[in-house]
């Protein structure tokens, strides 16, 4: 080799040696459909100010990749992944055990942790926040709701300035792709959770997704970043989105409605009204063109008004887009000293309620006989509920008869005495689908 190249060739040499030296050491702890899209941006994106140091995942061997460079460390042992120099730790392995004692062994090593984990953080978002603060490093949790949609860092920055007082979102991504193709297709609900589950929209028992129980988790994320209060997931009320029909999408159109799984929350005072569950929304507002498994979150604030969200919530790369950016922001933060995303302190713990105030849907199921709206009508009346209008379209089986009553705005606490006196009528065969109608 001439001089002058060989010279060259050593200065670039250094320089390299230098920049991985100086970089931001990153290890990667689960390998799955989200850590793997992670190892792979860290590893075609060329930032030399981040150098993914481990893979960690357990029975590594059956993970291992050649597009990634060979001095990164392949391991299954956690321990000695929290024992390195690492100086973000990125956890990807879901649940909320072990990955809660791994977050936290993390952070008290003095290691900043990038997690996606909602369930985790629904419930020890908080204290996990506190854990980082008391160690001087940094927990981010960005790909946790939306997957990829950016809410929760604007929420936690771009936003922080407002005084937010509403958030209400798509947030789960395969009750939108049922619901949406229930709407499009008009195919029953067992159809549209099949089709669901065989284009990896929807897993086997998708309990979680359907009952409410991943969006709330969500919701109570987005509540605690946006509306600076601390919220149980278990505290908000899920209403599973499994009894509607294809014949609900009919009678919504009449309204000109369709139906969204809609997360809710508006903090007034010192009461949080939160809610998840099936929604009359109108056709043309942003959450009734939401289409598939697309996320959207609107927030309220009191000086910057309305904002909207709108993206993939799910997904490998999308979610390790999120991820991505996170380790970034941390690794840009450590190496400037500069300020960090805070929860404000003054996180509050509000009364939890569900007792919203809406117009609703009601959609009975009969076994027609004379005098059945007459009967319904004077339960209404005795408990002060206005009924709105009346909907009946022909062409059913008289031995299951589907029709709809609107009811003016009232309180959901007025509506579910009356509820439970119509659901014990002879000519009931199903119990009455009750939706909240949102203007
Ligand atoms: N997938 C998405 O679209 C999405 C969107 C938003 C947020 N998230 C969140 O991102 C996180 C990861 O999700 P994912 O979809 O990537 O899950 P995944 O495909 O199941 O990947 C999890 C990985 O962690 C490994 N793992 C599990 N337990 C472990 C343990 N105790 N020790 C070491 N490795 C362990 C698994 O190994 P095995 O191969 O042996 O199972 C698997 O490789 C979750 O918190 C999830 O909620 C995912």
């Amino acid at each position: 080799m001439p001089k002058r190249i060989s010279k060259t060739v050593a200065k670039v040499g250094a320089r390299q040696r230098q920049e991985r030296s100086s970089a931001c050491r990153v290890a990667l702890i689960g390998f799955g459909t989200v850590g793997r899209a992670v190892a792979k941006i860290l590893c075609e994106n060329g930032d030399s100010s981040l150098r993914l140091t481990h893979i960690c995942n357990r029975n590594v061997e059956r993970k291992k990749q050649p597009w990634v460079p060979g001095d990164v460390i392949w391991t299954d042992d956690v321990d000695s992944v929290l024992k390195s120099d690492a100086d973000i730790v990125i956890e990807l392995i879901g649940g909320l055990d072990p990955a809660g004692q791994i977050v936290r062994r993390a952070l008290e090593a003095g290691k900043s942790v990038v997690t996606a984990n909602k369930q985790l953080i629904a419930r020890h978002g908080s204290d996990l926040l506190q854990l980082a603060r008391s160690h001087g490093c940094q927990l981010e949790f960005g790909a946790s709701v939306a997957g990829g949609v950016p809410v929760l860092p604007a929420l936690r920055t771009g936003l922080c300035g407002d005084r937010l007082h509403g958030i209400a979102g798509i947030l789960n991504g395969t009750c939108n792709y049922i619901l949406s193709r229930i709407e499009s297709a008009r195919i029953p609900f067992s159809e549209a959770l099949e089709e669901a589950q065989a284009r990896g929209y929807a897993e086997a028992d998708a309990s979680e997704d359907l009952d409410g129980g991943d969006a709330r988790a969500k919701l109570a994320i987005l509540a605690l970043a946006g509306l600076h209060v601390r919220v149980a997931p278990e505290s908000v009320r899920a209403r599973t989105v499994r009894a509607v029909d294809a014949v609900d999408f009919d009678y919504a159109a009449e309204l000109g409605c369709t139906i969204r799984q809609i997360s809710r929350a508006i903090l007034r005072d010192e009461t949080l009204f939160a809610e998840v569950g099936p929604c009359l929304v109108p056709i043309e507002s942003p959450f009734g063109r939401v289409q598939r498994n697309l996320n959207l979150v609107l927030t309220s604030g009191q000086y910057g008004g309305d904002m909207a969200f709108l993206g993939a919530g799910a997904g490998g790369d999308p979610t390790a887009v999120a991820v991505v950016s996170d380790v970034m922001f941390v690794a840009q933060n450590l190496s400037s000293g500069a300020g960090k995303r805070e929860v404000a302190s003054y996180v509050s713990t509000p009364v939890i309620s569900s007792d919203f105030e809406t117009p609703w849907y009601l959609r009975f199921f009969v076994r027609d006989q004379p005098g059945i709206v007459a009967r319904l009508a004077q339960i209404m009346a005795a408990h002060h509920l206005n009924i709105d209008s009346l909907l009946q379209k022909p062409g059913f089986d008289k031995a299951s008869l589907p029709f709809v009553i609107t009811l003016e705005p009232c309180r959901d606490s007025s509506l579910r005495p009356a509820l439970e006196e119509m659901a014990g009528l002879d000519f009931s065969i199903r119990p009455c689908l009750c939706l909240p109608i949102l203007r």
